[in-house]
């Protein structure tokens, strides 16, 4: 079968991975991929960059006719949000080729953290206790502040590219960011703001794969947010993860599937909401109790980085499986190996930074056994040199025994690749017991 999987960071090149490992995939095409993705090519699967926006759906109709595909997997949310399942849907010649993602409303549960609060509440899933303002209910906002404790949580309503989010010490700052929020600072997205109480503990993504009626838990893992060493300074895209998470043990996963997972298919089913895709449940550990931090209509990055190296069965096998709606029938086995991933980012991410270095080093012959290098914001240029085009560059992952062995591998990496400004974390998975 011909894929086409949409997008074009470190996420897309880890599924273009396991993608192209499926012995039912003969040709799978990203869009528009990155300097590595099309590296995935191997003896039965060609792999080819294609220079079309994730979110340009005429364009992406046409190249799907031309080049006769059988499937499309959507890495980044936008292009869900903005509603790609239901023009499939909508386009007679376009509605057997399935999209794995849910539909325009699905997706709601990423796109509007209102309508997400109200979907937890609905459907009695633990969450944060919230109320959402707009600009006619400033004031009461502002009286809502008062009757809270610091620190102070802010959620622009809709998407904002990660950096909707505003975590303030103190109530005069909350009250400034409210105002500033609710006037316009991210545009349409911060004409409504949900304002939660603050949750303390460990954080852990968990993600699902449905077929809007029967779901598989894919292995979890933690990602390390901040751009510092020991979780300090400003948050970026994602500077590493790992899997597996060792508080999410047996009876925490219970937890999480018996009070979060089933009542969120249950729920999006009740509510004829369509969803056929991955879910990201942005999970917090408070006491024991697992809480939802947020959903994703789509998989993690950097966590997609590990959990792909831990998933061992045929991934297309079952994005097939919620295609045809029959995903219970299909089996998902773990490696039981640990994974982690060291992301390797640019001088100044996540402030400015340069883009167009040159990416050197003696690692091709790290993608081999126990490494694999994810190209996250790569390009190569015209002279055929592999560069630097983003913040987050390279994820460099790695399997091993225990968790120290598998991190150990990927700093051996990360030490390797080389480009000028480059940076990355030394810590990751070293706070885990
Ligand atoms: P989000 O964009 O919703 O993932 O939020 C970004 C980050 O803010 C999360 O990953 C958490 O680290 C933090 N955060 C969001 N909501 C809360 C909350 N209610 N309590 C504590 N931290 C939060
Ligand atoms: N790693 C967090 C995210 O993908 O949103």
């Amino acid at each position: 079968m011909n894929l086409l999987l949409l997008g074009s960071g470190g996420r897309e090149h880890a599924l273009a991975w396991k993608i192209a490992q499926s012995p039912r995939v003969t040709h799978l095409f990203i869009a528009p991929g990155n300097g590595g993705t099309a590296s995935v090519a191997n003896d039965h699967c060609a792999a080819t960059n294609v220079p079309l926006r994730a979110d340009d759906f005429d364009a992406i109709r046409q190249f799907v006719l031309d080049n006769s595909i059988n499937m499309v997997v959507v890495g980044p949310e936008d292009p869900l949000v903005k509603g790609i399942y239901d023009y499939f849907q909508a386009d007679a010649s376009l509605r057997d080729v399935p999209v794995i993602g849910p539909s325009k409303a699905g997706a709601q549960l990423e796109g509007s953290k209102d309508f997400a609060k109200g979907f937890m509440q609905r459907h009695g899933i633990p969450t944060a206790a919230y109320r959402t303002f707009d600009g006619n209910s400033l004031d009461e906002g502002l009286a809502f502040l008062e009757t809270l404790r610091p620190p102070y949580v802010l959620k622009a309503d809709g998407l904002c590219a990660g950096k909707g989010v505003l975590i303030l010490p103190t109530l005069d700052e909350a009250k400034r960011e409210l105002r500033e929020m609710l006037g316009g600072m991210f545009g349409q997205a911060s004409a409504r703001v949900v304002i939660e109480e603050f949750l303390s503990g460990i954080e852990c993504s968990v993600f699902v794969l449905t077929d809007g009626k029967d779901y598989k838990i894919l292995p979890e893992a933690k990602d390390y947010k901040r751009i510092g060493e020991g979780d300090t300074g400003p948050n970026t895209g994602g500077m590493g993860s790992v899997s597996p998470v060792p508080f999410a043990d047996e009876v925490w996963m219970r937890k999480v599937e018996d009070r979060i997972i089933r009542p969120t298919i249950d729920g999006l089913r009740q509510e004829g909401l369509t969803y056929k895709g991955f879910i990201f449940l942005g999970l917090i550990n408070v006491d024991g109790e697992p809480k939802v931090i947020e959903y994703n209509c789509r998989m993690g990055d950097p966590e997609t980085e590990t959990v792909m190296l831990r998933i061992k069965s045929d991934l297309v096998d079952l994005l097939e499986g919620v295609a045809c709606g029959d995903l219970a029938s299909r089996t998902l086995e773990f490696d039981p190996r640990a994974a982690v991933c060291v992301m390797l980012v640019s001088g100044g991410y996540p402030g400015p930074y340069e883009k167009g270095k040159a990416i050197n080093g003696q690692w091709s012959m790290l993608n081999g056994q126990c490494s694999t290098i994810f190209h996250a914001g790569t390009a190569i240029n015209a002279d055929g040199q592999l560069v630097t085009a983003g913040g987050r560059v390279i994820a460099a992952s790695s399997y091993g025994a225990t968790r120290e062995e598998a991190a150990e591998r990927s700093f051996a990496a990360a030490r390797e690749i080389d480009f000028e400004g480059k940076y990355f974390r030394r810590d990751i998975g070293k706070d885990l017991k």
